[in-house]
């Protein structure tokens, strides 16, 4: 299964789990050895690099995507000492479709226990009932509720007695075509792919704490180009979805409002607090750009990120939100990607939405190692918390056949492809682009 490398460490033949996470910003490959007396698994080592020619979570450009892969799995496996030829992959994109559907089986005219045939039974009725788009694959088909003669909330049917079992079932649908270019990317690279997890249900098990996940709570990870949504309650994700905005939109406005090449606009965008003590808004930014010195209030550069913030969470976050359809998340919102790292995001965030949040490590953070153990490495962490479920419960995450996938169609042959837009706002200017143009005229005096 796996090549061993040539130190010590591969002389101890461990059975390995490994993750891949292919971000905008930067690939994670994250390593864990599973305790042979436990069955648990223990993350050894994380290897990265950064992100090239993959866009809002798309695979833009093969052969850049290719040489980032093949970078992040070399740190990798100089960090653990073996040679690494399969992972799981957490895949993004935007275009995703969470679609629920019901399906029933009968028993018989007796009472009798649910056998794993009745299980499979329901859920090919549940899928049966999904109309998936031509071009569209479904990734992952998720059993988010079943009931046995009309009485709900029955986590796992196997083995309880009844006549009539019914399911309720989350399907989330991908392009195709996205998903073969992941395959055909990281199979590029050299590894294997053994499975494929959408990235906000890894993130999501990456950060939640099972009270959280069991209480009802969200867990939102905004990375470079993305921001995964996944609505937990009962121990279940009740929806998943992606937004095609992330952090570097907020570096975007920064540059374009000061009108500052963007790496600058990251530098300060870094510095800057959402909340808090007013006089240290008050202070000034002081930064060079070809010789010579400009200064910026605090307080203006951080009415610029909040702009963008307030209507990525307070706007599209929400209406996610909404759409799993559930009256109470008593756990809140749990903050988790780069962009968490935004101080005081957390307080900004909960005020916006008038909910409880946290800015959240993964949940692995004190086994990972130090300096790749921050709020963006829990979709990487998550992976392996994936691997272990589905292996522990297979009806819980089911996949399709990646062979299948891999018939269907053509693939990415290198080159670029732009990625598909989601138009998710009415034409003409939003709250935030108009807020956006009166801080740029406000600016044009400064600069
Ligand atoms: N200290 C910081 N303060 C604010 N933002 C930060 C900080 N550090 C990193 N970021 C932002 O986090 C983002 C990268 O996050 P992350 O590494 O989670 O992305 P990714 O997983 O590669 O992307 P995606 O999940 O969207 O495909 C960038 O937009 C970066 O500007
Ligand atoms: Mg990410």
């Amino acid at each position: 299964m796996f090549k061993k490398g040539s130190t010590s460490a591969a002389q101890r033949d461990p059975e390995l789990l490994v993750g891949l996470d292919l971000g905008t910003s930067k690939v994670a490959v994250v390593v864990a050895e599973r305790e042979s007396r436990t069955g648990e698994a223990q993350i050894i080592g994380i290897g990265h690099s950064p992100s090239q020619g993959i866009r809002k979570g798309l695979i833009v450009n093969l052969d850049q995507a290719i040489r980032s892969v093949k970078q992040a799995v070399a740190d990798a496996q100089n960090m653990v000492g073996l040679e690494l030829d399969e992972a799981t992959v957490a895949f993004s994109g935007s275009d995703v479709l969470s679609v629920r559907s019901k399906g029933m089986v009968s028993l018989g005219r007796s009472p009798r226990p649910v056998m794993q045939l009745d299980v499979e039974r329901v859920i090919e009725a549940a899928q049966t009932e999904v109309a998936v788009p031509a071009n569209q694959s479904v990734l992952h088909t998720i059993p988010v509720e079943y009931s046995l003669d009309g009485h709900g909330g029955i986590d796992d049917p196997l083995g309880m007695t009844g006549m009539r079992l019914e399911i309720d079932l989350q399907s989330v649908i991908v392009p195709t075509a996205a998903l073969q270019n992941v395959l055909n990317c990281v199979e590029k690279a050299g590894l294997e792919v053994t499975g494929l997890v959408i990235k906000p249900l890894a993130s999501a098990l990456g950060s939640l704490s099972p009270e959280e996940a069991m209480a009802g709570a969200v867990a939102v990870d905004v990375g470079g180009g993305t921001t995964g949504v996944a609505v937990f309650s009962e121990g279940r994700p009740r929806r998943l979805s992606i937004i095609p905005v992330g952090g570097d939109h907020l570096t975007n406005d920064v540059a374009c409002v000061l009108r500052i090449p963007l790496s600058k606009a990251e530098e300060i965008k870094r510095e800057i607090s959402l909340f808090g003590d007013p006089e240290a808004q008050d202070e000034t930014i002081d930064f060079e750009i070809r010789g010579r010195n400009y200064s910026c209030p605090v307080r203006d550069v951080a009415d610029i990120v909040k702009c963008r913030i307030e209507e990525l969470y307070g706007v599209l976050v929400k209406s996610e939100v909404a759409e799993a359809g559930l009256p109470m998340l008593p756990a809140g919102l749990v903050l988790t990607g780069g962009v968490a790292k935004t101080n005081d995001l957390d307080g900004f965030v909960s005020e916006v939405l008038d909910m409880p949040a946290r800015a959240a490590f993964p949940l692995d953070s004190g086994r990972m190692p130090p300096g790749r153990n921050g709020f963006e490495y829990a979709c990487a962490a998550g992976i392996i918390r994936y691997m272990l479920e589905r292996e522990r419960n297979p009806f819980r995450y089911m996949e399709p056949s990646l062979d299948q996938i891999k018939r269907q169609g053509p693939t990415l042959r290198g080159g670029d492809e732009r990625p598909k837009q989601v138009p998710k706002k009415p034409a003409g200017p939003s709250g935030l682009e108009q807020m956006l143009d009166t801080l740029k005229k406000s600016f044009r005096e400064l600069f």
